[in-house]
Protein backbone atom coordinates (compact mmCIF):
# COMPACT_ATOMS: atom_id res chain seq x y z
CA UNK A 1 0.00 0.00 0.00
CA UNK A 2 1.19 3.30 -1.20
CA UNK A 3 0.75 6.27 0.47
CA UNK A 4 1.24 10.32 -0.11
CA UNK A 5 0.50 12.91 2.01
CA UNK A 6 -0.94 15.95 1.84
CA UNK A 7 -2.19 14.31 -1.50
CA UNK A 8 -3.55 16.93 -4.59
CA UNK A 9 -6.76 15.89 -5.74
CA UNK A 10 -6.69 18.25 -8.96
CA UNK A 11 -5.20 15.76 -10.96
CA UNK A 12 -7.60 12.36 -10.25
CA UNK A 13 -10.85 14.13 -10.93
CA UNK A 14 -12.20 15.06 -14.36
CA UNK A 15 -13.82 18.30 -12.45
CA UNK A 16 -10.32 19.32 -11.68
CA UNK A 17 -11.08 21.39 -8.62
CA UNK A 18 -8.28 22.48 -6.53
CA UNK A 19 -8.54 20.87 -3.47
CA UNK A 20 -6.12 18.00 -1.66
CA UNK A 21 -6.62 15.12 0.53
CA UNK A 22 -4.94 14.86 3.81
CA UNK A 23 -3.24 11.76 2.04
CA UNK A 24 -3.55 9.76 -0.72
CA UNK A 25 -3.55 5.20 -0.71
CA UNK A 26 -2.85 3.27 -4.39
CA UNK A 27 -4.26 0.08 -4.19
CA UNK A 28 -2.93 -2.41 -6.42
CA UNK A 29 -4.20 -5.34 -5.26
CA UNK A 30 -7.35 -7.40 -3.38
CA UNK A 31 -4.68 -8.78 -0.84
CA UNK A 32 -3.87 -5.00 0.14
CA UNK A 33 -7.54 -4.52 1.88
CA UNK A 34 -7.41 -6.53 4.87
CA UNK A 35 -4.40 -4.01 5.76
CA UNK A 36 -6.17 -0.63 4.38
CA UNK A 37 -9.39 -1.87 6.82
CA UNK A 38 -6.79 -1.83 9.91
CA UNK A 39 -5.64 1.26 9.00
CA UNK A 40 -8.82 3.56 7.66
CA UNK A 41 -10.05 1.75 11.23
CA UNK A 42 -7.28 2.59 13.04
CA UNK A 43 -8.30 6.41 13.19
CA UNK A 44 -11.43 6.36 12.21
CA UNK A 45 -10.37 9.14 9.68
CA UNK A 46 -12.98 10.23 6.86
CA UNK A 47 -12.17 8.11 3.16
CA UNK A 48 -13.35 8.62 0.03
CA UNK A 49 -12.57 5.59 -2.80
CA UNK A 50 -11.84 7.14 -6.24
CA UNK A 51 -11.57 5.26 -9.68
CA UNK A 52 -11.28 7.39 -12.68
CA UNK A 53 -13.02 10.74 -10.43
CA UNK A 54 -14.98 11.17 -13.51
CA UNK A 55 -18.84 11.51 -11.51
CA UNK A 56 -17.47 13.32 -8.62
CA UNK A 57 -15.70 16.31 -7.51
CA UNK A 58 -14.75 17.67 -4.38
CA UNK A 59 -16.20 20.91 -2.73
CA UNK A 60 -13.13 21.90 -0.55
CA UNK A 61 -9.85 20.33 0.93
CA UNK A 62 -10.65 16.71 2.26
CA UNK A 63 -9.41 15.84 5.84
CA UNK A 64 -8.93 12.16 5.41
CA UNK A 65 -7.85 9.49 3.21
CA UNK A 66 -8.64 9.09 -0.37
CA UNK A 67 -8.18 5.72 -1.64
CA UNK A 68 -7.25 5.68 -5.72
CA UNK A 69 -8.65 1.57 -6.62
CA UNK A 70 -5.59 0.74 -9.26
CA UNK A 71 -6.81 -2.92 -9.08
CA UNK A 72 -6.23 -4.00 -13.36
CA UNK A 73 -6.46 -7.60 -13.79
CA UNK A 74 -8.07 -8.95 -16.58
CA UNK A 75 -9.61 -12.44 -16.43
CA UNK A 76 -11.78 -15.00 -18.66
CA UNK A 77 -14.09 -16.66 -16.76
CA UNK A 78 -15.80 -18.45 -19.55
CA UNK A 79 -15.04 -18.55 -23.16
CA UNK A 80 -17.50 -20.93 -25.09
CA UNK A 81 -20.77 -20.80 -27.53
CA UNK A 82 -19.94 -18.43 -28.35
CA UNK A 83 -20.38 -16.49 -25.02
CA UNK A 84 -17.24 -15.08 -23.00
CA UNK A 85 -17.45 -13.71 -19.66
CA UNK A 86 -14.74 -11.25 -18.63
CA UNK A 87 -13.89 -10.13 -14.76
CA UNK A 88 -12.35 -7.38 -14.84
CA UNK A 89 -10.12 -5.46 -12.13
CA UNK A 90 -12.27 -2.32 -10.80
CA UNK A 91 -8.89 0.24 -11.83
CA UNK A 92 -9.12 -0.79 -15.36
CA UNK A 93 -9.17 2.23 -17.42
CA UNK A 94 -13.16 1.70 -18.92
CA UNK A 95 -12.32 2.99 -22.82
CA UNK A 96 -9.09 0.93 -22.99
CA UNK A 97 -11.39 -2.11 -21.59
CA UNK A 98 -13.71 -0.85 -24.83
CA UNK A 99 -10.93 -0.73 -27.05
CA UNK A 100 -9.31 -4.36 -26.00
CA UNK A 101 -12.37 -6.23 -26.44
CA UNK A 102 -13.14 -4.89 -29.69
CA UNK A 103 -9.62 -5.46 -30.59
CA UNK A 104 -10.51 -9.43 -29.31
CA UNK A 105 -13.15 -9.47 -31.46
CA UNK A 106 -15.62 -9.51 -28.22
CA UNK A 107 -18.67 -7.44 -28.68
CA UNK A 108 -21.33 -6.31 -27.04
CA UNK A 109 -20.00 -2.33 -25.00
CA UNK A 110 -18.88 -0.55 -28.07
CA UNK A 111 -21.78 1.39 -27.82
CA UNK A 112 -19.87 2.37 -24.25
CA UNK A 113 -17.15 3.94 -25.83
CA UNK A 114 -14.98 6.66 -24.67
CA UNK A 115 -16.95 6.93 -21.15
CA UNK A 116 -14.55 8.37 -18.71
CA UNK A 117 -13.90 6.56 -15.27
CA UNK A 118 -12.99 3.25 -14.37
CA UNK A 119 -13.98 -0.51 -14.39
CA UNK A 120 -15.62 -0.12 -10.69
CA UNK A 121 -17.42 3.06 -11.31
CA UNK A 122 -19.52 1.47 -14.16
CA UNK A 123 -22.38 -1.10 -11.76
CA UNK A 124 -22.41 1.97 -9.68
CA UNK A 125 -23.60 4.55 -12.06
CA UNK A 126 -24.96 1.57 -14.33
CA UNK A 127 -23.25 3.51 -16.64
CA UNK A 128 -25.01 3.65 -19.85
CA UNK A 129 -25.23 5.80 -23.82
CA UNK A 130 -26.16 5.33 -27.11
CA UNK A 131 -28.93 2.74 -26.21
CA UNK A 132 -26.93 0.56 -24.21
CA UNK A 133 -26.79 0.03 -20.33
CA UNK A 134 -23.99 -1.64 -18.54
CA UNK A 135 -27.23 -3.45 -16.72
CA UNK A 136 -27.29 -5.85 -19.83
CA UNK A 137 -23.85 -6.83 -19.56
CA UNK A 138 -22.99 -7.36 -16.00
CA UNK A 139 -22.72 -10.94 -14.70
CA UNK A 140 -21.47 -10.29 -11.07
CA UNK A 141 -19.65 -7.18 -9.20
CA UNK A 142 -16.72 -8.30 -6.84
CA UNK A 143 -16.79 -6.20 -3.30
CA UNK A 144 -14.92 -6.02 -0.21
CA UNK A 145 -16.62 -4.55 2.67
CA UNK A 146 -14.47 -2.67 5.07
CA UNK A 147 -17.11 -3.02 7.35
CA UNK A 148 -16.90 -6.35 8.10
CA UNK A 149 -13.83 -7.40 6.24
CA UNK A 150 -15.88 -10.00 3.96
CA UNK A 151 -15.58 -10.68 0.45
CA UNK A 152 -19.27 -10.45 -1.28
CA UNK A 153 -20.27 -11.23 -4.79
CA UNK A 154 -23.16 -9.41 -5.90
CA UNK A 155 -24.95 -10.94 -8.98
CA UNK A 156 -26.29 -8.26 -11.37
CA UNK A 157 -29.86 -9.08 -10.48
CA UNK A 158 -29.09 -8.20 -6.78
CA UNK A 159 -27.12 -4.97 -7.77
CA UNK A 160 -31.03 -3.07 -8.16
CA UNK A 161 -29.42 -1.30 -11.51
CA UNK A 162 -31.61 1.01 -12.71
CA UNK A 163 -31.07 4.72 -14.67
CA UNK A 164 -27.85 6.04 -13.23
CA UNK A 165 -28.84 3.85 -10.13
CA UNK A 166 -27.43 0.92 -8.09
CA UNK A 167 -27.39 -0.53 -4.58
CA UNK A 168 -24.19 0.40 -4.20
CA UNK A 169 -25.10 4.44 -3.89
CA UNK A 170 -27.32 3.95 -0.86
CA UNK A 171 -27.19 2.90 2.45
CA UNK A 172 -26.11 -0.20 3.49
CA UNK A 173 -23.66 -0.34 1.15
CA UNK A 174 -22.46 3.64 0.17
CA UNK A 175 -19.06 4.56 1.56
CA UNK A 176 -18.83 0.88 3.06
CA UNK A 177 -17.36 -0.95 -0.13
CA UNK A 178 -14.23 -1.25 -2.17
CA UNK A 179 -15.75 -2.83 -5.80
CA UNK A 180 -12.34 -5.29 -6.48
CA UNK A 181 -13.76 -6.78 -9.98
CA UNK A 182 -16.84 -6.24 -12.51
CA UNK A 183 -17.70 -9.34 -15.04
CA UNK A 184 -19.17 -8.89 -18.45
CA UNK A 185 -20.75 -11.13 -20.72
CA UNK A 186 -19.48 -10.87 -24.53
CA UNK A 187 -20.18 -12.30 -27.61
CA UNK A 188 -18.60 -13.36 -30.47
CA UNK A 189 -21.43 -12.75 -32.68
CA UNK A 190 -21.99 -9.50 -33.58
CA UNK A 191 -25.30 -7.82 -32.17
CA UNK A 192 -24.80 -4.14 -33.08
CA UNK A 193 -27.45 -2.32 -30.93
CA UNK A 194 -28.40 1.43 -33.26
CA UNK A 195 -31.58 2.22 -31.54
CA UNK A 196 -30.69 5.87 -30.18
CA UNK A 197 -31.75 8.16 -32.89
CA UNK A 198 -28.22 9.80 -33.02
CA UNK A 199 -26.69 6.55 -34.44
CA UNK A 200 -29.26 6.19 -36.67
CA UNK A 201 -29.17 9.31 -38.43
CA UNK A 202 -25.09 8.48 -38.52
CA UNK A 203 -25.23 5.53 -40.43
CA UNK A 204 -28.33 6.67 -42.55
CA UNK A 205 -26.49 10.08 -43.77
CA UNK A 206 -23.26 7.77 -44.63
CA UNK A 207 -26.20 4.88 -46.14
CA UNK A 208 -24.79 1.96 -43.52
CA UNK A 209 -27.96 -0.43 -43.05
CA UNK A 210 -25.59 -2.77 -40.90
CA UNK A 211 -22.96 -1.50 -39.30
CA UNK A 212 -20.13 -3.96 -37.78
CA UNK A 213 -19.40 -3.38 -34.18
CA UNK A 214 -16.03 -1.68 -35.34
CA UNK A 215 -18.65 0.88 -37.12
CA UNK A 216 -20.63 1.53 -34.22
CA UNK A 217 -17.50 2.18 -32.03
CA UNK A 218 -16.66 4.27 -34.51
CA UNK A 219 -19.75 6.60 -35.02
CA UNK A 220 -20.54 6.52 -31.16
CA UNK A 221 -16.45 8.27 -30.98
CA UNK A 222 -17.75 10.35 -33.27
CA UNK A 223 -20.80 12.00 -32.08
CA UNK A 224 -18.83 12.06 -28.28
CA UNK A 225 -16.19 13.68 -29.69
CA UNK A 226 -18.66 16.17 -31.64
CA UNK A 227 -20.35 17.22 -28.46
CA UNK A 228 -18.70 16.73 -25.67
CA UNK A 229 -15.65 17.94 -23.88
CA UNK A 230 -12.38 16.79 -23.35
CA UNK A 231 -11.85 16.52 -19.56
CA UNK A 232 -8.15 17.10 -19.76
CA UNK A 233 -8.87 20.12 -22.03
CA UNK A 234 -12.14 21.48 -20.51
CA UNK A 235 -12.66 19.89 -16.71
CA UNK A 236 -15.71 18.27 -16.46
CA UNK A 237 -17.54 15.53 -15.33
CA UNK A 238 -20.18 14.13 -18.12
CA UNK A 239 -23.80 15.12 -17.87
CA UNK A 240 -24.30 17.22 -14.57
CA UNK A 241 -28.13 16.06 -14.12
CA UNK A 242 -29.97 13.30 -14.72
CA UNK A 243 -32.61 13.38 -17.37
CA UNK A 244 -36.28 13.99 -15.28
CA UNK A 245 -38.81 11.82 -15.38
CA UNK A 246 -42.46 13.48 -14.64
CA UNK A 247 -45.87 12.23 -14.12
CA UNK A 248 -48.11 11.72 -17.34
CA UNK A 249 -49.99 14.67 -16.85
CA UNK A 250 -47.36 17.48 -16.17
CA UNK A 251 -46.17 16.17 -19.60
CA UNK A 252 -49.32 16.66 -21.34
CA UNK A 253 -48.97 20.10 -19.51
CA UNK A 254 -45.57 20.89 -20.67
CA UNK A 255 -46.50 19.28 -24.70
CA UNK A 256 -49.49 22.13 -24.80
CA UNK A 257 -47.08 25.03 -23.99
CA UNK A 258 -43.86 23.62 -26.48
CA UNK A 259 -44.90 20.99 -28.91
CA UNK A 260 -41.59 21.11 -29.83
CA UNK A 261 -40.53 19.11 -26.39
CA UNK A 262 -39.11 15.44 -26.86
CA UNK A 263 -39.64 12.62 -24.15
CA UNK A 264 -39.42 9.17 -24.20
CA UNK A 265 -42.42 6.93 -21.92
CA UNK A 266 -40.49 5.08 -19.09
CA UNK A 267 -42.03 3.76 -15.86
CA UNK A 268 -43.48 6.31 -13.74
CA UNK A 269 -44.00 8.89 -16.81
CA UNK A 270 -42.18 10.41 -19.63
CA UNK A 271 -38.29 11.00 -19.50
CA UNK A 272 -37.07 14.40 -20.42
CA UNK A 273 -34.08 15.79 -22.02
CA UNK A 274 -32.50 17.36 -19.50
CA UNK A 275 -30.37 19.28 -22.25
CA UNK A 276 -33.02 20.61 -23.87
CA UNK A 277 -34.65 21.83 -20.57
CA UNK A 278 -31.54 23.71 -19.75
CA UNK A 279 -30.78 25.42 -23.00
CA UNK A 280 -34.63 26.46 -23.73
CA UNK A 281 -34.02 28.16 -20.20
CA UNK A 282 -31.62 30.11 -21.53
CA UNK A 283 -28.57 28.70 -19.94
CA UNK A 284 -26.84 26.84 -23.12
CA UNK A 285 -23.32 28.53 -23.26
CA UNK A 286 -23.78 30.63 -20.49
CA UNK A 287 -20.68 31.18 -17.90
CA UNK A 288 -20.54 33.04 -14.37
CA UNK A 289 -16.97 33.61 -13.51
CA UNK A 290 -14.56 29.86 -14.12
CA UNK A 291 -17.66 28.08 -14.84
CA UNK A 292 -20.23 27.83 -17.32
CA UNK A 293 -22.27 24.75 -19.47
CA UNK A 294 -20.76 23.41 -22.69
CA UNK A 295 -21.29 25.41 -25.79
CA UNK A 296 -22.67 22.24 -27.50
CA UNK A 297 -23.99 20.16 -24.73
CA UNK A 298 -25.90 22.39 -21.90
CA UNK A 299 -26.25 19.11 -20.01
CA UNK A 300 -22.23 19.15 -19.19
CA UNK A 301 -20.50 21.75 -16.42
CA UNK A 302 -17.15 23.08 -17.55
CA UNK A 303 -14.72 24.06 -14.70
CA UNK A 304 -13.03 26.73 -17.34
CA UNK A 305 -10.57 27.92 -14.57
CA UNK A 306 -10.75 24.87 -12.04
CA UNK A 307 -12.50 26.89 -9.67
CA UNK A 308 -13.15 25.76 -6.35
CA UNK A 309 -15.83 22.82 -5.80
CA UNK A 310 -18.34 25.43 -4.09
CA UNK A 311 -18.15 27.40 -6.93
CA UNK A 312 -19.50 24.80 -9.33
CA UNK A 313 -22.19 23.81 -6.74
CA UNK A 314 -23.30 27.32 -7.17
CA UNK A 315 -23.30 27.18 -10.80
CA UNK A 316 -25.43 23.72 -10.94
CA UNK A 317 -28.03 25.46 -8.44
CA UNK A 318 -28.40 28.31 -10.60
CA UNK A 319 -29.27 26.24 -13.72
CA UNK A 320 -31.16 24.12 -11.43
CA UNK A 321 -33.09 26.79 -10.10
CA UNK A 322 -33.63 28.14 -13.90
CA UNK A 323 -35.11 24.97 -15.10
CA UNK A 324 -37.40 25.04 -12.35
CA UNK A 325 -38.62 28.74 -12.86
CA UNK A 326 -39.05 28.51 -16.55
CA UNK A 327 -40.58 24.52 -16.87
CA UNK A 328 -41.52 23.54 -12.96
CA UNK A 329 -39.04 20.54 -13.54
CA UNK A 330 -36.82 19.62 -10.57
CA UNK A 331 -33.15 18.18 -12.50
CA UNK A 332 -31.63 15.70 -9.87
CA UNK A 333 -27.68 15.94 -9.85
CA UNK A 334 -26.14 13.07 -12.08
CA UNK A 335 -22.56 14.44 -10.47
CA UNK A 336 -21.73 13.20 -6.90
CA UNK A 337 -20.52 16.07 -4.42
CA UNK A 338 -17.59 15.06 -2.34
CA UNK A 339 -19.17 16.90 0.60
CA UNK A 340 -19.52 16.58 4.35
CA UNK A 341 -20.55 14.54 6.24
CA UNK A 342 -17.85 12.39 5.41
CA UNK A 343 -17.88 8.58 5.93
CA UNK A 344 -15.40 6.80 8.13
CA UNK A 345 -14.77 3.32 9.84
CA UNK A 346 -16.14 2.70 13.55
CA UNK A 347 -12.80 2.54 15.38
CA UNK A 348 -11.40 -1.65 16.79
CA UNK A 349 -11.59 -1.96 19.68
N1 LIG B 1 -30.33 18.55 -26.26
C1 LIG B 1 -30.59 19.89 -26.49
N2 LIG B 1 -29.67 20.82 -26.05
C2 LIG B 1 -28.55 20.46 -25.41
C3 LIG B 1 -28.27 19.09 -25.18
C4 LIG B 1 -29.18 18.15 -25.63
O1 LIG B 1 -31.60 20.25 -27.06
O2 LIG B 1 -27.78 21.35 -25.05
C5 LIG B 1 -31.28 17.54 -26.78
C6 LIG B 1 -30.66 16.78 -27.98
O3 LIG B 1 -30.86 17.46 -29.16
C7 LIG B 1 -31.40 15.46 -27.92
C8 LIG B 1 -31.66 15.25 -26.44
O4 LIG B 1 -31.49 16.53 -25.81
O5 LIG B 1 -32.65 15.57 -28.57
C9 LIG B 1 -30.71 14.25 -25.83
O6 LIG B 1 -29.36 14.69 -26.00
P1 LIG B 1 -28.11 13.67 -26.10
O7 LIG B 1 -28.36 12.65 -27.16
O8 LIG B 1 -26.88 14.50 -26.22
O9 LIG B 1 -28.11 12.87 -24.76
P2 LIG B 1 -28.39 13.32 -23.24
O10 LIG B 1 -29.74 12.83 -22.85
O11 LIG B 1 -28.12 14.77 -23.05
C10 LIG B 1 -27.52 11.10 -22.23
C11 LIG B 1 -26.61 10.67 -21.14
C12 LIG B 1 -25.16 10.75 -21.61
C13 LIG B 1 -24.99 9.84 -22.81
C14 LIG B 1 -25.97 10.28 -23.90
C15 LIG B 1 -25.98 9.31 -25.05
C16 LIG B 1 -27.73 11.23 -19.05
C17 LIG B 1 -27.80 12.14 -17.87
N3 LIG B 1 -26.81 11.51 -19.96
O12 LIG B 1 -27.27 12.47 -22.48
O13 LIG B 1 -24.33 10.27 -20.56
O14 LIG B 1 -23.67 9.90 -23.31
O15 LIG B 1 -27.32 10.28 -23.37
O16 LIG B 1 -26.60 8.12 -24.68
O17 LIG B 1 -28.50 10.26 -19.13
C18 LIG B 1 -23.14 10.95 -18.61
O18 LIG B 1 -23.91 10.22 -17.97
O19 LIG B 1 -22.23 11.61 -18.05
C19 LIG B 1 -23.32 11.06 -20.04
C20 LIG B 1 -22.57 11.87 -20.80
Amino acid sequence: MKSRAPFPLQPHHTMATPHQAAEGVIINDPGQLNALRRYLRDDARPFQVLGGGSNLFFTEDFPGIVVLNRIESHRVLKDSNGETILELGAGLAWPAVVERVLADRLYGIENLALIPGRVGAAPIQNIGAYGIEISERLVHVRAYDLDTGEWLTFPAEACGLGYRDSIFKHPPWKGRLIITHAALRLHRRPQPVIRYQALRTYFSERNITHPTPEQVFRAVVDIRTAKLPDPACLPNAGSFFKNPVVPLAQWEALRERRPDIAGWPVEGGMKLAAGWLIEQAGWKGRRIGGVGTHQRQALVIINYERRPGREVAAFAEKVRAAVARRFGVMLEAEVEQVAPPYPRLRPSN
